[in-house]
C-alpha cells in the first residue's frame, strides 16, 4: 500500500537533515523524485513507490519494524487474494501498514496464531529450516491414540518423501471417541501436522497452533490481532 508522504518529512525521517534544511536543499534543486528534480516545497511523493535521491543518492524510506500477532479462523485463507472469493487474513487484519505480509502460512482450515510482518528478513529467518522455530499445536484426531503411535510421530514419519525431525507430542485426553494432543515442531512443512498423522491413520479434526517459540496466542480472541511489543519482536530476531 503506498503511503503518501511530504518530501521534506520523507526526507526528515530519513535522516537527511530537519525538515527545514530539507525544505532548503529542496529548493536548492539537490532533489530528485523519480529522475526529475523536484524543487517545490510541499511537494508529496509515495513512499515505497517512488525513488528519492539527494544529490543523486537514493533516500530509502525508514520503515519501523510492525509485528503482528494475528489469531486466524478457519475457513479463510492466508493470502491477500483468492480467485474463489473466500475471505482472506487481510479481511480480519486492516491495518495501514505497507508490504505487511504472513510469515508462513496456515491452512484454510487450521486456526491460531499466524504472525504477520513488514520485515522481510525476519520473516526469511522465522520460515527458514535452519532456524528451527518451533511451533505448538492443538491437535485432535477420531480415535485413540496407543502409545506405539505416539512415539512414532515423536520419532519422525516419512512425508513426501522425507522424514519429519523429531517431534514433541504429549497426549492430553481422550474422551467421547476424540483423542486431545499438544504436538510441537521445529519445521514448517506443507500441511505437516496433517500429514504427520495421516502417516498413522488418523485424521485431524481440529489444529489450532498456539505458540510460536515461546510467544503464545493467550487470551487474544478468534479473528483478533494485537502488535507485538519492541521486546516481543526483539525475542523472535535473535532465535
Ligand atoms: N500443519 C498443518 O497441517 N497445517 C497448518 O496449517 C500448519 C501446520
Amino acid at each position: 500500500m503506498a503511503k503518501i508522504s511530504r518530501l521534506n518529512k520523507y526526507l526528515a525521517e530519513s535522516g537527511v537533515a530537519s525538515r527545514r534544511g530539507a525544505d532548503q536543499i529542496i529548493a536548492d534543486g539537490r532533489v530528485k523524485v523519480n529522475g526529475v528534480v523536484v524543487k517545490e516545497l510541499g511537494s508529496k511523493i509515495e513512499s515505497f513507490n517512488d525513488t528519492v535521491m539527494v544529490d543523486d543518492v537514493i533516500v530509502k524510506a525508514v520503515t519501523r519494524d510492525v509485528v503482528v500477532m494475528f489469531n486466524k479462523p478457519k475457513g479463510c485463507i492466508t493470502s491477500a487474494n483468492d480467485e474463489f472469493g473466500r475471505k482472506t487474513i487481510f479481511d480480519y487484519v486492516k491495518i495501514d501498514t505497507p508490504r505487511l505480509f504472513p510469515v508462513g502460512r496456515l491452512d484454510f482450515e487450521t486456526e491460531g496464531l499466524l504472525l504477520l510482518t513488514n520485515n522481510g528478513d525476519l520473516s526469511n529467518k522465522l520460515m527458514h529450516p535452519s532456524s528451527e522455530v518451533s511451533k505448538t499445536y492443538l491437535v485432535k484426531v477420531e480415535g485413540e491414540m496407543p502409545e506405539h503411535k505416539l512415539a512414532q510421530l515423536r520419532k519422525g514419519v516419512e512425508i513426501d518423501g522425507q522424514a519429519t525431525k523429531r517431534s514433541k507430542v504429549k497426549l492430553i485426553e481422550y474422551v467421547d471417541g476424540i483423542s486431545r494432543l499438544q504436538v510441537t515442531i521445529s519445521e514448517g512443512r506443507n500441511r505437516q501436522v496433517r500429514k504427520m498423522f495421516e502417516v498413522i491413520d488418523r485424521e485431524v479434526i481440529f489444529l489450532k497452533r498456539v505458540a510460536v517459540g515461546d510467544l503464545k496466542l493467550g487470551g487474544l480472541s478468534r479473528g483478533g490481532h494485537r502488535y507485538l511489543s519492541d521486546y516481543e519482536i526483539s525475542y523472535l530476531k535473535n532465535l
